[in-house]
């Protein structure tokens, strides 16, 4: 994979990389193509603070999510390596244990910014809960939450 430094390159994480992180890639995504800014953006990719699911497809319910919105994923899990610290600008987190993992794997001198995606939901929802043992109206949730995120995010970068 190759990265451009003029452009901003973003990774979202979670747990197992199987839920949230690879629905927030795909919505992030789509949104930055809908709004014409693939030009802006390098690589968009997720990855997990944990090994489990390695490998693994989306979760059958968060990947329905995905499609009953008519958001293409397209993703297989993978955990967080250290030099996702020098590839990536924004480190994008679901909730404070991812954070707290990220702080702690992270080298010195990274100058990636590790921050919680909901830091820039609108409605300060800031936790992105993980879904995984819920029903289905968590996923629809946490669409509805990386939705308001992703679009707070590009207007964090004056994108939009
Ligand atoms: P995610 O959800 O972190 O949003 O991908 C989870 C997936 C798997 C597990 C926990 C959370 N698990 O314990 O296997």
């Amino acid at each position: 994979m190759s990265l451009c430094r003029d452009k901003v390159n973003v990774l979202f994480v979670c747990l197992g990389n199987i839920c949230r992180s690879p629905m927030a890639e795909a919505v992030f995504a789509a949104m930055v193509r809908q709004k014409n800014l693939q030009d802006r953006f390098g690589v968009i990719d997720s990855a997990g603070t944990a090994a489990y699911h390695v490998g693994e497809t989306p979760d059958s319910r968060s990947a329905a999510t995905c499609k009953k919105h008519n958001v293409p994923v397209n993703h297989h899990a993978r955990k967080v390596h250290k030099s996702d610290y020098n590839r990536f600008d924004y480190i994008l987190c679901m909730d404070t244990s991812n954070l707290s993992d990220l702080k702690a794997m992270a080298p010195a001198g990274t100058t990636a910014v590790i921050q919680l995606f909901g830091d820039f939901d609108p409605n300060g929802e800031r936790i992105i809960q993980d879904p995984y043992y819920g029903g289905r109206e968590g996923f629809e949730h946490n669409f509805q939450q990386v939705t308001r995120a992703s679009e707070g995010f590009l207007k964090s970068l004056r994108m939009l």
